[in-house]
């Protein structure tokens, strides 16, 4: 009744952001993204008669509050599926990844815990399974099932049954590279949660986010089929800038984006216009994420290194998928 777990980051090249349900996690647009070898989750479940309630430790820490009632009713959905409602675990996880800063530890975190949990109670799930039971914990980590470049399939069943993700290139297709520059690890004040909701429910410009999605998938599609790095650089940069637009029109009004993010992003365009092809992505946080090549790798560091602000700069290639340990 135990397993371990191992799962990566994805960095999503066109953006989830905005639920159509919020109870079952569908998403009102695709995304699409890219799994990370540099950051990853490893979990522990272990299912044990004894316990009269679930425990979770993450790094060390006994976490109570709201990620404790995530973990645990995330484990409720696997205890239904198993029908053995009566079956408390204890978790353990360890991040290796700054956890609610922007770096996806959600991502990772609840697809290496679907992938323990349900090997520990004794589950055999098939990758479209395990992606869908996934989406449950949070919606990004249903992309971290796979390596490489994955879909998630936002469905039209108000079931979610059709609301899973899919594997659209592996790891080794493309020795595709992304930088993440860190500017802030600290925990952001608006999870992501919170901040999809807010401009779901007031933006104005949240309609012409969902507009533009399938134009911007068929073109990211096109240009990761070609393996054409300007073409899936610059829909995944100006999609990003779009979805970070949505929040800015929110009620309360807010933005992700510190002074220094905008320095960085500044640079990066300044990098194109000297011959180095990069281009950013965003996610919920302050922090950047750069795409390049492995033939700039060198270059693209020291620069990023040298702007103000930049406390530090880590290289991750195309991840692998879920593995067990
Ligand atoms: P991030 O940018 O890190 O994904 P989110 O706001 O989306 O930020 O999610 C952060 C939340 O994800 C944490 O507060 C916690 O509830 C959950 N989380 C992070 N890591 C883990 C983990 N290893 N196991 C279970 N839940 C986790
Ligand atoms: C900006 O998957 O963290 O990173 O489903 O509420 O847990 P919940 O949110 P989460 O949102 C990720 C938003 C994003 C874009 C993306 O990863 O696609
Ligand atoms: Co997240």
């Amino acid at each position: 009744m135990k397993a371990t777990a191992k799962a990566h980051t994805n960095i999503a090249l066109i953006k989830y952001w905005g639920k159509r349900d919020e109870a079952l996690i569908l998403p009102t647009n695709n995304s699409l993204s890219l799994t990370l070898d540099g950051f990853y989750t490893t979990t522990t479940v272990e299912f044990r008669e004894e316990l009269t309630q679930d425990i979770f430790y993450l790094n060390d820490e006994c976490i109570s509050g709201i990620p404790y009632t995530r973990v645990s009713q995330f484990l409720d959905l696997i205890r239904d599926i198993a029908k053995k409602p009566n079956l408390f675990a204890q978790v353990k996880s360890t991040n290796h990844v700054p956890t609610a800063a922007g770096f996806a530890s959600s991502a990772s975190g609840f697809a290496a815990l679907a992938s323990a949990g349900s090997q520990a109670i004794g589950l055999t799930l098939n990758d479209q399974e395990l992606s869908r039971l996934t989406r449950r914990g949070s919606g990004s980590a249903c992309r971290s099932i796979y390596g490489g470049f994955a879909e998630w399939d936002k469905g039209e069943k108000e079931d979610g049954s059709d609301s899973f993700a899919v594997p659209i290139a592996p790891q080794d297709y493309w020795d595709i590279r992304v930088a993440a520059v860190v500017l802030h690890a600290d925990m952001k004040k608006v999870s992501s949660r919170v901040g999809m909701k807010r401009t779901v429910d007031t933006s104005p410009f949240f309609k012409g986010w969902v507009d533009s999605i399938p134009q911007d998938l068929k073109q990211i599609k096109s240009g990761i089929s070609e393996r054409d790095f300007e073409k899936v650089g610059s829909v995944a940069e100006a999609n990003c800038l779009k979805m970070h637009a949505t929040t800015l029109g929110a009620n309360p009004p807010f933005t992700y984006w510190h002074d220094t993010t905008f320095t960085v992003m500044q640079h990066v365009q300044m990098l194109r216009k000297k011959g180095i092809p990069a281009y950013f992505t965003i996610d919920a946080g302050p922090n950047v994420k750069v795409l390049y090549l492995p033939e700039n790798e060198e270059q693209i560091k020291q620069e990023l290194e040298s702007i103000p602000g930049v406390t530090d700069v880590i290289l991750s290639k195309s991840g692998q998928g879920i593995t067990y340990i």
